[in-house]
C-alpha cells in the first residue's frame, strides 16, 4: 500500500487528565496505525498535572478491555514544551485542550530548524464527528465511557485513512 507523504512519524494525543480519553486514544490509535502498516510513534499526555504518574481511570481500563484494548500499563504525564519539538502532530480531545495547547505552543521560543508540532482537534478528519469534542467522561456514567471509545475509534480511523493513498 502506498502511503501519502503527509503521514506523520509521531503523534501525541492530549486531553485534560491523561487518565480517560487520551490513554484510550493512544492504544486505539497505535493499534489502528499498526493494522494500516503505518510506522507512527504514538504517545499521550494531559494538559493538567493532577494525575501525573497515575494509571488510567479504572472505568476507562474496564471499558477499553471490553473492546480488547489493554491500557492498564499506561502512565499519565503532563504535556510540555519538548513535546512540540519531539512530535510532528499533537491532537487535542476537545476545544479547551486545543486552546490550552495553542497557548503553550505560542509561549515557546522556537530556536530549531524543525517546525514545532502541528496542532489539531482529534475529530478534525472524521466525517461523522468532525469538529466535535470527545466529551470528558470523568464525571459521567458507563454510557459516556462507551461513547468515548466509539468516537475515538471513528476519529482515529479517519486520520489513518487520510494518510493512506486512495
Ligand atoms: P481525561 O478526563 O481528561 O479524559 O483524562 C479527566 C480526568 C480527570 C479530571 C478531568 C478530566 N480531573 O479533573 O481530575
Amino acid at each position: 500500500m502506498q502511503i501519502k507523504a503527509s503521514a506523520p512519524s509521531s503523534v501525541l494525543l492530549v486531553c485534560l487528565g491523561n487518565i480517560c480519553r487520551s490513554p484510550t486514544a493512544e492504544e486505539i490509535f497505535r493499534q489502528q496505525a499498526a493494522i494500516a502498516g503505518l510506522d507512527i510513534k504514538v504517545d499521550s499526555a494531559g494538559t493538567g498535572d493532577w494525575h501525573i504518574g497515575h494509571a488510567p481511570d479504572v472505568r476507562s481500563q474496564r471499558h477499553a478491555k471490553s473492546h480488547c484494548y489493554n491500557i492498564s500499563k499506561l502512565v499519565a504525564r503532563q504535556v510540555d514544551d519538548e513535546d512540540f519539538r519531539k512530535f510532528d502532530l499533537i491532537l487535542a480531545m476537545d476545544g479547551q485542550n486545543l486552546a490550552d495547547l495553542q497557548a503553550l505552543k505560542n509561549s515557546i521560543k522556537d530556536t530549531s530548524d524543525k517546525p514545532l508540532a502541528k496542532l489539531a482537534l482529534f475529530t478534525e478528519e472524521d466525517p461523522t464527528y468532525g469538529g466535535d469534542d470527545v466529551p470528558d467522561p470523568y464525571k459521567g456514567n458507563g454510557d459516556d465511557f462507551e461513547d468515548v471509545i466509539e468516537r475515538i475509534e471513528s476519529s482515529a480511523q479517519a486520520w489513518i485513512e487520510s494518510w493512506k493513498a486512495m
